[in-house]
Parts: structure tokens; sequence; C-alpha cells
């Protein structure tokens, strides 16, 4: 609850009702900030205290699970993870994200993104299928490996990427930065045999070709992915497959299961 002799602010909030005939409109509220208030804090002071209709998604409220995306002052933030006050500004607009269909006021539709992620196969592609199958052990990665692709596996899903990048904006057949960065995260990994099978969905006039470069997307990332920096990688595979200066890598090998099951450090014995 905000304190009492709090700063007034006008949240400027974007209102869509799907009954035939609504139009998108704004509507104005005050909201009182005191320090260290976030934008998901007002959302919520509004809908507690002034309008319980307002609609917006919100789970996590740490910035993690990806739900609370939205534009505030013409730009992709996490509403739960910005502060108030990081504006310094008296009035903030509120806009649902754009690229992405909107189901009521806040709220839009992922499942254009979430479909073009499942189809870039986000998951480990072996053609080994009995170790698939039954698995004996482990398969082999270095550090150096994890880290050619661990910043991409930081994704939350929340969508900025995507209602950032003009490409989406203009190109529906366009997978968008979130789906090519998962792609290239499991392309980069050795442990995965698929690389093939991705790289010839991306391919395409539709695909990374198509992306201009703005790194709109890798600016709005609230969790430091840089997928602008994924679609290059992901072009200089390609390119670098059709100069024939690429081999083509084989998956990781299974490690042999563990002889010595004692722990080579004894466990302290416990005293009361
Ligand atoms: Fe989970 Fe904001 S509520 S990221």
């Amino acid at each position: 609850m905000p304190e009492s002799g709090a700063k007034q602010i006008t949240f400027k909030v974007q209102r869509y009702d799907p009954e035939p005939g609504s139009t998108p409109h704004s509507q104005e509220f005050n909201v009182p900030s005191s320090r260290g208030m976030t934008m998901l804090d007002g959302l919520i002071y509004i809908k507690e205290n002034l309008d319980s209709t307002l609609t917006f998604r919100t789970s996590c409220r740490m910035g993690i699970c990806g739900s609370c995306g939205m534009l505030v002052n013409s730009y992709p933030h996490l509403a739960c993870h910005t502060q108030i006050e990081e504006f310094h500004s008296d009035t903030l607009t509120i806009k649902p994200l754009p690229n992405l269909p909107i189901i009521k006021d806040l709220v839009v539709d992922l499942t254009p993104m979430f479909n073009n992620h499942k189809s870039m196969k986000p998951y480990i592609i072996r053609h080994d299928t009995e170790e698939m199958d039954s698995p004996t052990a482990e398969f082999v990665q270095r550090p150096e490996e994890l880290a050619t692709f661990l910043q991409f596996t930081y994704c939350i899903k929340c969508g900025l990427c995507v209602s950032a990048c003009p490409t989406s904006g203009s190109d529906k057949l366009f997978p968008g930065p979130q789906a090519l960065a998962q792609c290239y995260r499991y392309c980069a990994d050795s442990r995965d045999g698929g690389g093939q099978e991705r790289l010839s969905l991306v391919s395409t006039d539709h695909g990374v070709w198509h992306c201009h470069l703005a790194g709109a997307c890798s600016e709005a990332c609230p969790k430091g992915v840089d997928p602008a920096l994924a679609i290059q990688l992901l072009k200089r595979r390609l390119a670098s497959q059709a100069l024939g200066l690429r081999k083509k890598p084989s998956p990781s090998p299974v490690v042999s299961p563990p002889t010595e099951t004692k722990p080579k450090i004894p466990f302290p014995e416990f005293t009361a």
C-alpha cells in the first residue's frame, strides 16, 4: 500500500474489451506512488482501489515467469521488474505489447510466439536412439562448450523481444528473435545432433535472412539475452556451410558409467 503523502502519478492505460463494437481507448488513473513501487504495484493499486475490471497478466512478481510484459512510454518492459521512478515522469502511458494479438486491456496472446518457439524443435535431438530410449550415462559437455550458448538459456519467453522487433511487426512468417535465439541455443549445444534440421527451417526468405539487424530485440530483453547475436551466428553457420568451410559436427559421446562409487572425500562424522 503506498505511503500517505506519496507522489501522484497519472497512469494512462489502453483499455480494450473483446466484445463486438469495442475499440481500444485510453483511460487515466491517479496512482499514489512511493519509493520502490513497481509498475505492477501501480496496476494492482488501480485494480484493488479504482477499477476492478482492469485486466493484466502477472504471476511471479520477480522477473522470472515472463507474464507481465507491456509497453510503458513506448518501450517494452516487465511491469514487475520496472520501478515507477525510473521514468522520471508524472505521466506514464501503458499499452499492451505490439506485434501480438490483444486479448483484453494489457493481456496479449502469446500463442504465435510459443508456436514459433515450438517449431524450432527446442530440445536435444540425437540419432543414437538406443541411448536416448534407455540412457546409460551422461552426454559429455565441457564448460567451454556450455559457454557457447549459456546466455540463450536465460530466455523467459516474455515476448518483449518480439514486440520490439520491426521485422516481426511486418512479416507474420518471420519466426521472431525469441524463436531464432532458441534455434541457435540448440544448434550450438555440443550434445545435439539436430542442427541440420533446424538450419533448414530458418534458411528461408522469411527466416534469418529477413532480420535487418535493428538490434531492438537485444536492447529490450530484461534478462540480458542477445537474440540479435544468435541470429548473426545462425547466418554465419549457414554461410560457412554453403562455402564448404564447416564440417558436420558429431554430437558429444556418452561417458562411461562411473566405476568409483565411494566419494573421494569422506563426509565428516556428525557430532552433537
Ligand atoms: Fe513474472 Fe513479471 S510477474 S515476470
